[in-house]
């Protein structure tokens, strides 16, 4: 599964980027205005910062011919960026028009199954299916998640699933059992992952065992 860091602030990613392991990075226009900075300036940082990753950078315009103008503009910043476009009807017209010019796509703002489809049909790249804004609804958010990485596989679409509005390690895990291709979340759920009290306990007598011996690796 690929991993994302959901984020608009260029620390954030660079702190991601160092462990190795990032293999993208979604903005949206909250956490872009969120960051205080311009969007171009602030893609293109994380472009450079990610230079082998997917970049998804959404348009704001919502009628046809804006939308593409946007979309046009935003794809010709890097060679790395996903043109982020809402599940909106014009969105996706535009998502057909991208997919038939070779400029790849992330369909954000997905809830159901019925709108995955849509977005898989017109070539999306990336189905973005959120997953905490339905948990907040008392609903269970991976549901559609499972069924979407179910329509892909059964007709053979080429989209990929991204689960987005990760809250927390279970929404990974749950996103890693139902086979989604990607998972983004914020920082703060990635640090997360890295964490076990078992790992601290082991470590820590591993190391106390080892200096009471007096050993070394280093001459
Ligand atoms: O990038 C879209 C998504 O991940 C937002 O998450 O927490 O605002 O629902 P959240």
């Amino acid at each position: 599964m690929k991993l994302f860091v959901d984020t608009g602030d260029v620390k954030e990613v660079a702190r991601a980027a160092e462990w190795g392991i990032l293999d993208g990075v979604t903005t949206n226009p909250t956490l872009i205005a969120k960051s205080g900075r311009g969007f171009k300036e602030t893609v293109l940082e994380i472009c450079s910062l990610v230079p082998n990753g997917d970049i998804s950078a959404e348009v704001v315009a919502t009628d046809y011919d804006a939308m593409l103008a946007e979309a046009l503009e935003v794809s010709s910043w890097a060679e790395n960026i996903v043109v982020k476009v809402p599940l909106i009807e014009p969105g996706i017209r535009l998502v057909s028009e991208l997919t038939r010019r070779d400029i790849r796509t992330n369909v954000t703002l997905v809830f159901t199954v019925g709108q995955a489809l849509l977005a898989a049909k017109a070539g999306a790249t990336y189905i973005s299916n959120f997953v905490g804004r339905v948990d907040d609804l008392s609903t269970d958010g991976m549901e559609a998640v499972r069924d979407t990485v179910t329509m892909v596989d059964t007709y053979g679409f080429e989209s990929q699933v991204l689960v987005a509005s990760v809250r927390h390690p279970l929404h990974v895990l749950q996103a890693i059992q139902a086979g989604a291709h990607v998972s983004t979340m914020p920082l703060k759920v990635i640090e997360q992952l890295f964490g076990h009290p078992l790992t601290e306990a082991g470590l820590k007598r591993f190391l106390d065992d080892w200096n009471k011996a007096g050993l070394s690796i280093l001459p």
